[in-house]
């Protein structure tokens, strides 16, 4: 892990525009746990406020590796690329699990510690909220519309109730503690 990186502080909020853009095309949301570090590709997400936190919101199926890792460890970063092409690090961390590959040292990333999380942020998408856990939620399959069950979670259509649940998204809250842009990454 490399360091001392240079930090800018950002205002999440001041900059919704370049967060709520890139999250709809995709940014990654990195764990740590059992010295292991993954990240995974997202683009469902939210940034809002609760309890009078700024909270980001992921929804993560029950499948991904990054839900165990979540679980045992509740603390996230969400890396957030500033211009430059990272569609070959999303498409490679959205479609390989951290269960059988190391994403990190694959792709070749460089972390950066994190200063009030201990999970790394990632310089080649240097735009870092810094987050921990502070509400988990399965979502309700029964108070999900049909159609919607019916395109994202087809399993249900046969009202197997062996599965009921089992790919569903939980939603993790994770209190933005801080937020800052690396600089000099590559
Ligand atoms: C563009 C894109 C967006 C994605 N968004 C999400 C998401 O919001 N939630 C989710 O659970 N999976 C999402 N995925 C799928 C995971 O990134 C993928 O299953 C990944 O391999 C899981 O890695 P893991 O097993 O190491 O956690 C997305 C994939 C792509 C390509």
């Amino acid at each position: 892990m490399r360091q001392p990186f240079k930090k800018s502080q950002i205002d999440v909020f001041e900059s919704l525009n370049v967060t709520g853009k890139a999250i709809k095309q995709g940014v990654l949301l990195t764990t740590r746990w059992n010295n292991r570090v993954n990240s995974m590709t997202i683009s469902w997400g939210q940034v809002g406020i609760e309890w009078n936190r700024p909270v980001f919101t992921a929804f993560v199926r029950g499948s991904r590796y990054t839900y165990e890792m979540l679980l045992h460890h509740g603390e996230f970063t969400v890396n957030i690329p500033s211009g430059g092409n990272v569609e070959k690090i999303l498409n490679f961390c959205g479609t390989r699990s951290g269960r059988d590959t190391d994403k990190i040292r694959e792709l070749g990333l460089t972390l950066v510690e994190g200063e009030k999380v201990s999970v790394p942020g990632i310089a080649e998408l240097p735009i870092t909220l810094e987050c921990k856990v502070i509400y988990r939620q399965m979502q309700d399959p029964k108070a999900i519309p049909h159609h919607i069950l019916e395109e994202f979670y087809p399993q249900h259509r046969s009202g197997d109730p062996s599965m009921t649940g089992r790919d569903i998204h939980t939603m993790f809250y994770g209190e933005m503690v801080n937020s800052y842009l690396i600089e000099n990454g590559k």
